[in-house]
C-alpha cells in the first residue's frame, strides 16, 4: 500500500479538524469534497471574490447529508485577521488556498493582488500561530521560478518574478519561512503547476487555458493560442494536488518547513494540449474534430517553459501523482461536458 492509501485508512479511523480557505473556489471545493468523503470535518472561509456558491453545491450534492453536516462555511475575507482568527479556532490542520490566481489579473491590479495574496497570508500565518494549529500547508506557484530557464526546476533554484502575482507567492514562501524561525509555526508550501479538473472556472478574462478552451470546443466558439503554441506547461490533475495537500498535512521531522513542487513531471506544449483536448471534446460533439486553433500575440508576464522536478515531495511526502495530463483531460472533459 503506497503512502497516500495509507493516510486515507488513517485519516478515516481517526478524523481530524480541518480549515481550507478559498473553499468555494477550484482547488478548495476539490480538497473538501475529498475531506468530507474521508469522514473529516470541514471549516471552509471565502469571499466569492472568484470563487462561487456554485461549488460548494456540487460539493454538497456530490457527499451527501451526513457528510455536509461536517462543513461549517463562513463567509469573510482573509483580509482581515479576526476572521482568521474565527476560522482558525479549534482546527488541527489548514489549507490555505485563498489567494487571487492568475499572472495578467496581477498584472492589472496588483494592489488587489497584494492585498490578498500577501497581507491575507500574513492574517492567515498569524491567527494558525496564535490558534497553535498542528499543521499549515499552503498555495504557492510555480510563477516563483521567474525567468529561470532552467528545466526541470528544483525547488531551491528560482529566478527573478515575471509579475506581480510571482512576486506575492514569493513573499509568502519567506514569510512561511520566518514564522517558523521566529515563533517555531511549522508550515509546508506546495509550489503548484497549473492545475486542472473539475470546477475549474472557464469565464471571464482570467480564465486558465484548460478550461477555457474546453468551454470554447464545446460551444464550438474560437480557441486562441497565445505566442505559436511551443510554449509549455506541467499540467497537474486536481487529484495529483489534492493528495500532495493530505500528504504535507501529516508530514514531520525533516519534510516540515519546506516547500515542494507539485506537478506530474511531464511537459506538455500548448499545440499538443490543444490536439488532447480537441480529441476529448470531441468525443462528446463531433463537430469539434474539425476545429482548428488561431494563434495571437504572447501574453506578458508568462515564462516559456515550465516542467517540475517532482522528486522532493516523492521522496520526503511519498507522494505519487496517478493522473497524467491524458487521463486528467479524460476526467475534466467528461466533466465540463456534463456541466457546461
Ligand atoms: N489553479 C492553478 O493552476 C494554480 C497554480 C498555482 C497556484 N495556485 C494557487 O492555488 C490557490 C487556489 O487557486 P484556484 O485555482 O483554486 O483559484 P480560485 O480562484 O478558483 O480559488 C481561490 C478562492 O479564494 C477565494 N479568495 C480570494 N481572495 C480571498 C480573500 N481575500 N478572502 C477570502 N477568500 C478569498 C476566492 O473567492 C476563491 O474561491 C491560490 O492560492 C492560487 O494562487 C493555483
Amino acid at each position: 500500500m503506497n503512502a497516500y492509501a495509507q493516510l486515507r485508512d488513517r485519516l478515516s479511523a481517526a478524523p481530524s479538524r480541518w480549515l481550507v480557505t478559498g473553499v468555494a473556489g477550484f482547488i478548495g471545493s476539490n480538497l473538501l469534497e475529498h475531506l468530507l468523503g474521508l469522514g473529516q470535518t470541514v471549516v471552509g472561509l471565502d469571499n466569492f471574490l472568484t470563487g462561487y456558491q456554485k461549488n460548494l453545491d456540487m460539493v454538497h450534492a456530490a457527499v451527501g447529508e451526513e457528510a455536509w453536516s461536517r462543513f461549517t462555511f463562513i463567509k469573510g475575507d482573509i483580509r482581515d485577521l479576526e476572521t482568521c482568527r474565527r476560522a482558525c479556532a479549534d482546527v488541527e490542520h489548514v489549507l490555505h488556498e485563498a489567494a487571487l490566481g492568475s499572472v495578467p489579473r496581477s498584472i492589472d491590479d496588483p494592489l488587489l493582488s497584494n492585498g490578498c495574496n500577501i497581507d491575507g497570508f500574513l492574517n492567515m500565518l498569524v491567527a494558525a500561530r496564535d490558534a497553535g494549529t498542528k499543521s499549515f500547508v499552503y498555495a504557492a506557484s510555480s510563477s516563483t521560478y521567474g525567468d529561470s530557464p532552467e528545466l526541470p526546476k528544483v525547488e531551491d533554484r528560482i529566478g527573478r518574478p515575471l509579475s506581480p502575482y510571482a512576486v506575492t507567492k514569493y513573499v509568502d514562501e519567506l514569510y512561511a519561512d520566518v514564522f517558523a524561525r521566529c515563533y517555531g509555526v511549522a508550515s509546508i508550501g506546495l509550489r503548484y503547476f497549473n492545475v486542472f479538473g473539475q470546477r475549474q472556472d472557464p469565464y471571464g478574462a482570467y480564465a486558465a487555458v484548460i478550461p477555457q478552451w474546453f468551454a470554447s470546443l464545446i460551444k464550438g466558439e474560437t480557441v486562441y493560442i497565445n505566442g505559436d503554441g511551443e510554449t509549455s506547461r506541467d499540467f497537474c490533475y486536481i487529484d495529483n494536488v489534492v493528495q500532495a495537500n493530505l500528504l504535507a498535512s501529516m508530514a514531520e521531522g525533516d519534510a516540515q518547513n519546506r516547500i515542494y513542487n507539485v506537478a506530474f513531471g511531464q511537459r506538455t506544449t500548448l499545440n499538443e494540449l490543444f490536439v488532447l483536448i480537441r480529441e476529448e471534446v470531441s468525443r462528446h460533439r463531433s463537430a469539434a474534430a474539425t476545429a482548428g486553433p488561431v494563434h495571437r500575440d504572447f501574453r506578458a508576464g508568462d515564462v516559456r517553459h515550465s516542467l517540475a522536478d517532482i522528486s522532493r515531495a516523492r521522496d520526503l511526502l511519498g507522494y505519487a501523482p496517478r493522473y497524467d495530463v491524458r487521463e486528467g483531460l479524460r476526467l475534466a472533459g467528461d466533466w465540463y461536458a456534463a456541466n457546461l
